[in-house]
């Protein structure tokens, strides 16, 4: 029998053979003559000179090799009530003319193409269909304001956007369109034209000249066929959170992602081509770039896009539902997902109403698995529950169960082992190593594997300060963990201002920027403070210019309504209070690590460079009057 060791081991004997036969599952047109391309200076490109195309390997290759009649997507809305299957086949046409209609209007190779879009079919064919004729696609979650999609245009500058009427949430329509016109205004680069996908639960009003109708644009147009690109050409841009409101441009290079994705659905999540396998996030994610879109189609599995939440679409069984309707083989969530249903259904009761009997098991990612969470799951669905570690940066896991090669002991609290591609180390500050059971930086000695990001988009010399100037040799993490005698990982903590609400990461930096746009505001910290829900929340300190005098609870929610209207409901943050002066060091530092433990009412050491120690109580009282710590 093959061992995790044995494969993890080979990787680590011969990272260039580990590769290229990992490379043999992808149809290229033209094969890599090797694997890794080291440009000097901790830079790194895979499979550059192979030529592929990527919707080739997730569509057409399928239909080619006998999936055409098999189902590709699942579109499965508790919101709307419906079920909506297509096949293979018809994803390939449906693609093929959606890219036929863009190339027609002029996007081409390297083309950026900004998707906004809810959990419909849609998405996927609009990122499939850039990926067709080699345009390069950044999609933007449907949860963020009109301003951070100004931002990600001014960034990627998109020849068109492909957008929807309309997001759905249980009891609110999302505006899109009018959300798409403010940030095309709020921008300083102007799209060439943006397609609307017009739902039935909201038409949008196009703008004469800029906007053509999905449909309509795409009548009579010439279907386009799979135009190879270089491995090293980008398929997409993701924006993700970094420590400023700036966010950063993920760039994932082609070759890459296909041999790392297609490598994944076996060995991790222990699928066979034709199994249906889900993930419950968002396109908008990279959880739903890589494991709703991409990797099961690179595979061809059955991938479910679920328009719903784990509660209250109808109900806490709605997850149980999903897998019973489309036997479900492996299932993909985060943890608070999980939180939420155990809140309404704590003994589990709707998961006998469901066969399950298809499903292996389930994989957490996107924030810290809490052990309570795990043994809750494992209890009700009498399945095993694999927590998964991995990052927007690397697309894929770095640690997790390699439950396709072989089952190791779940250790409830590590998402277990490094996967093949991955040497991950725990490092000091000064980046020595560190013994095992000591918690230190997490880092990745260079290079890193395919599929993960070569550098950020535009901006080069952000990716190095970002990810490779701190420890040289090593990607630099952002979080902090260790690593156990049996060679489990911890992951404990980022070491940056990146908070994770719900699964979702988020920049307390981005929220004070906001904040310190507010008239009255002189100065302002966000923390992150432990929330039984979503894992955190942010919390927002402001201290007022001198002389303000107006009510502090009409200055806290002025805060909160700009939080929300600049970076978008998903940031949740409703929590906001006056305070006179915040917590610093000597050197004007603001004690955030310090506030984080009031709040959530740990012990806490009195920091040596503190300022004034009394300002502490002062933040507590703050704390007290928003209901913290709790209980
Ligand atoms: N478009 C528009 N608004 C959205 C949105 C979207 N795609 N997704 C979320 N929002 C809004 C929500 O409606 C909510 O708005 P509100 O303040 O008006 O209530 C706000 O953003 C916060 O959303 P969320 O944090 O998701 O909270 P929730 O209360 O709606 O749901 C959970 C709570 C736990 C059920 C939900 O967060 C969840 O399912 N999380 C799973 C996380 C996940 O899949 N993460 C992906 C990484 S793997
Ligand atoms: P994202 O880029 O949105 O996927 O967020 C990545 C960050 O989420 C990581 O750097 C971690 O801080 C956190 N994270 C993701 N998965 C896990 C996990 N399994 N355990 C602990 N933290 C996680």
């Amino acid at each position: 029998m093959t061992t995790y060791a044995d494969v993890y081991q080979s990787w680590k004997n011969d990272p260039e053979a580990f590769w290229m036969q990992a490379a043999e599952a992808i149809d290229w047109d033209e094969k890599p003559s090797k694997a890794l391309f080291d440009l000097g200076d901790d830079m790194y490109e895979w499979f550059a000179d192979g030529k592929v195309n990527t919707c080739w390997n997730a569509v057409d290759r399928h239909v080619e090799q006998g999936r055409a009649d098999q189902v590709a997507i699942i579109h499965d809305s508790p919101i709307t009530g419906t079920v909506h299957k297509i096949t293979y086949r018809e994803l390939k046409d449906r693609v093929a003319s959606l890219a036929g209609a863009l190339r027609a209007k002029g996007v081409e190779k390297g083309d950026r193409v900004i998707i906004y879009m809810p959990m419909v079919p849609e998405a996927l064919e609009a990122m499939l269909a850039c990926g067709r004729i080699g345009a390069i696609h950044s999609v933007v979650f449907g949860g963020f304001a009109a301003h951070e999609l100004a931002v990600r245009i001014d960034d990627a500058k998109p020849k068109a956007i492909i957008a929807a009427s309309c997001g759905l949430e249980p009891g609110r329509v999302v505006h899109y369109k009018p959300l798409l016109d403010g940030a095309i205004e709020q921008a300083s680069h102007k799209p060439e034209f943006c397609v609307i996908f017009q739902r039935e639960q909201e038409v949008a009003k196009l703008t004469e000249g800029r906007d053509v109708d999905w449909h309509g644009f795409q009548a009579g147009v010439e279907p386009a066929d799979c135009l190879p690109v270089e491995g090293n050409h980008p398929s997409y841009i993701l924006y993700t959170s970094g420590t400023t409101g700036q966010p950063k441009g993920v760039v994932r290079h082609t070759g890459g992602h296909l041999v790392a994705l297609n490598w994944s659905m076996k060995n991790i999540y222990n699928v066979d081509p034709g199994d249906t396998f889900w993930a419950a996030s968002d396109v908008g994610w990279v959880v739903g770039h890589s494991y709703i879109c991409y990797a099961p189609l690179i595979h061809g599995n059955t991938t479910i896009v679920f328009e719903g939440k784990p509660v209250g679409t109808p109900d806490a069984g709605t997850f149980w539902r999903v897998i019973s309707e489309h036997n479900v083989r492996s299932f993909f969530t985060a943890p608070t997902a999980f939180r939420a249903v155990k809140r309404d259904d704590p003994k589990g009761e709707f998961v006998g109403k469901y066969d399950l009997s298809g499903l292996r098991a389930v994989y957490l990612a996107g924030e810290r698995a809490d052990p309570d969470t795990i043994n809750w799951a494992a209890n009700v669905l009498g399945k095993p529950i694999y927590d998964h570690w991995w990052q927007t940066e690397t697309g894929w896991t770095i640690a997790g169960m390699p439950a396709g090669i072989e089952a190791l002991p779940v250790k409830v609290g590590s998402p277990t082992v490094p996967m093949p591609g991955y040497d991950v180390q725990i490092l000091d500050e000064a980046g020595h190593p560190m013994k095992p059971g000591e918690l230190g930086a997490i880092a990745v000695k260079l290079p890193l594997p395919p599929g993960t990001l070569p550098t950020l988009w535009n901006a080069e010399a952000r990716f190095r300060k970002s990810y490779l100037e701190h420890f040289p040799g090593y990607y630099e993490t952002g979080d902090a963990g260790m690593i156990d005698e049996d060679g489990y990982l911890y992951i404990m903590a980022r070491t940056d201002d990146v908070i994770n609400v719900a699964g979702h990461r988020l920049s307390t930096g981005a929220m004070e920027e906001v904040l310190a746009n507010h008239p009255d505001v002189a100065e302002c910290a966000v923390i992150g403070v432990s929330d039984e829900l979503k894992g955190q929340l942010p919390v927002g300190f402001v201290c007022l210019t001198t002389g303000v005098n107006r009510p502090h609870d009409e200055i806290a929610r002025e805060c909160v309504a700009m939080v929300r209207d600049q970076i978008g409901p998903v940031a949740a943050f409703k929590l906001a209070c006056v305070v006179d002066r915040l917590p610093k060091t000597r050197s004007g530092k603001i004690l955030r690590a310090t506030m984080v433990k009031i709040a959530d009412g740990e012990a806490f050491k009195m920091p040596a460079t503190i300022d004034d120690p009394a300002i502490l109580d002062e933040i507590a009282e703050a704390l007290k009057s928003i209901g913290y710590p709790k209980g």
